[in-house]
């Protein structure tokens, strides 16, 4: 009997601000994962700057593959195939990884495969957790998108709800400003939040009209704006670590409460979460605890899979590549592809 064959993937991810590769083997084996992230520089202007994430991209793309290479022991020559996010992000930025992929692949005579990122996102979640297989829920919370997916199969995707307005992380990026904490903010929200009280302030849980798994996100960050505006005319010195946890409290427990809306429906046993709000460890730990009260298996990647990477495009890119998916030549950056579109 003949044994299976590894395949191992070359993967470029440069959507936003971090320009990625790695090399994945058999979608969940990651042997090397490359990060450079833009972060310092887009701090200066409190976001990121598309225009300067290119150039960046362009400057470094060749160096991050390189050593993704290097570390993974790979050669080019022991790649199956080249997978790379197409969509979606700033065009400008998926252009450059776009591009390098295919130049690669053209080369070495590799198939191409487009990756979608949220994709990606999902697809983290295989890495640590080998034994995790669909059907599963799956809330994806990122600083551009905020959905709740019921994960059907590999590739098979069905979006139960998403935000109507601000992505969750979008709101933790504007609040952190407000408060003055600069950016990222999610995560320094995250770490001042411990010292705050997350009941000191009621701050609203909006609820979507009609549906029971869309969200969203601006109430909430025009209420603690609101607040902070009022304690400054009040000339009220207000407890930032207070505004953070009770600001997170609100979003997360939104979040918690429509995901296991969604998994109670759906008869679901599983519940991942991704993205880089993912990483948040008061959602962490709310998720977690809902999840145990109802006998419902909890995933979540480890931080530097939950932020943009290009090892969850390596296992997103595996699991299109046993099933026959190939992106021909023509394959372009598609700064809004939907999920589950090609
Ligand atoms: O997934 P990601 O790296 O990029 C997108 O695809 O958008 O997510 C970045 C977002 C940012 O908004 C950042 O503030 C947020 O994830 N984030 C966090 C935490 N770490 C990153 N939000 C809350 N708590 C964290 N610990
Ligand atoms: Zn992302």
């Amino acid at each position: 009997m003949s044994e299976k064959k590894d395949i191992t993937i070359l993967a470029i991810e440069s959507s936003c601000d971090e320009t990625a590769a790695a090399v994945v083997r058999n979608g969940r084996e990651v042997l090397s994962n490359i990060i450079s992230s833009q972060i310092d520089l887009h701090k200066l202007y409190g976001g990121v700057v598309p225009e300067i994430a290119s150039r960046k991209h362009i400057e470094k793309i060749n160096q991050v593959i390189e050593g993704a290479l290097v570390e993974s022991g790979c050669t080019l020559d022991e790649i199956d195939a080249v997978a790379v996010t197409y969509g979606p992000g700033l065009v400008g930025a998926l252009l450059v990884g776009v591009a390098e992929a295919k130049a690669i692949a053209y080369a070495k005579n590799l198939p191409l495969i487009g990756v979608h990122h949220i994709e990606g996102h999902i697809s983290a979640n295989y890495i640590e957790n080998k034994e995790l297989e669909p059907p599963f829920l799956c809330l994806v919370v990122s600083g551009g998108h905020t959905h709740l997916v019921c994960v059907e199969d590999y590739g098979s995707y069905k979006i139960l709800g998403k935000t109507k307005d601000d992505a969750a992380g979008e709101a933790f990026d504007k609040v952190a400003r407000a408060i003055g904490l600069g950016y990222p903010g999610g995560p320094k929200i995250d770490k001042l939040a411990k010292e705050g009280n997350p009941d000191a302030i009621e701050f609203p849980r909006a609820h979507v009209g009609d549906s029971v798994y869309d969200f969203s996100f601006s109430g909430v960050k025009s209420a603690v704006l609101n607040y902070i505006n009022g304690c400054r005319m009040k000339q009220i010195e207000y407890n930032r670590a207070d505004v953070a946890a009770s600001f997170q409290k609100a979003v997360t427990d939104v979040l918690v409460d429509h995901a296991m809306i969604g998994v109670e429906n759906y008869g679901l046993k599983k519940l991942a979460i991704a993205g880089g709000v993912a990483s948040n460890s008061a959602l962490r730990a709310a998720m977690s605890q809902a999840c145990q009260e109802r006998g419902i298996e909890f995933y979540h990647p480890s931080p530097i899979l939950c932020t943009d990477n290009a090892a969850m495009i390596g296992a997103a890119g595996y699991y299109d590549y046993i099933h026959g998916i190939r992106s021909g030549w023509d394959l372009n950056a598609v700064p809004n592809l939907k999920l589950g579109e090609r």
